[in-house]
């Protein structure tokens, strides 16, 4: 009887485990996609600062198109946690799931967003890429400024 409570224990405390290494998993896998994403913005913001030929951007705007497409599923519930900057820790808002449709929309609004860099990086205008990079560039702090602790 004992032996069954303690070993029922263990496992609780063995899944439990088994929870929190896979949301760091999570965390850790969103953080650096997140990064790659920022990477991508720098090197464009180098061609729009530029002026220069945005067709060379369309390879990112679709790696960006990929990672959008998929980001939200990257927030299971419960992933907000431990709060913080340093490795396996999330600056993720519980308001994610509270508000989870606002999420959602953000999300869209990105993905929108990215529609028309694109359209502006295969039209080759190199004024129109540079305001375009503007607006997406308002449109991850649009999601970051409700959905990102800072
Ligand atoms: C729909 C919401 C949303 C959009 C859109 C979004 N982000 Fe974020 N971003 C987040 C959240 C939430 C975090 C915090 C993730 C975490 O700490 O687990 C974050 C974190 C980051 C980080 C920090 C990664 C790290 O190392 O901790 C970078 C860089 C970043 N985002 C860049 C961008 C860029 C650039 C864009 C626009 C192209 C963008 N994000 C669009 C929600 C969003």
């Amino acid at each position: 009887m004992r032996l069954r409570l303690i070993a029922s224990a263990l496992l609780a405390t063995l899944s439990l485990t088994g929870v929190a290494l896979a949301q760091t998993e999570v965390i850790t896998a969103r953080r650096e996609g997140l990064r790659g994403v920022g990477a991508h913005m720098e090197a464009m913001k180098a061609i729009a600062d530029a002026r220069g030929n945005p067709a060379p951007a369309v390879e990112r705007i679709d790696a960006m198109t990929a990672f959008f497409t998929t980001f939200p599923t990257r927030f299971p519930p419960g992933s907000d946690v431990p709060q913080g900057t340093n490795p396996g820790q999330t600056r993720a808002l519980p308001v994610i799931w509270t508000d989870n449709a606002g999420f959602l929309q953000a999300n869209a609004n990105m993905l929108t967003q990215i529609t028309a860099l694109r359209g502006a990086a295969t039209g080759g205008d190199p004024a129109a890429f540079a305001a375009a990079f503007q607006q997406t560039g308002a449109t991850c702090g649009g999601c970051h400024r409700t959905y990102r602790a800072r």
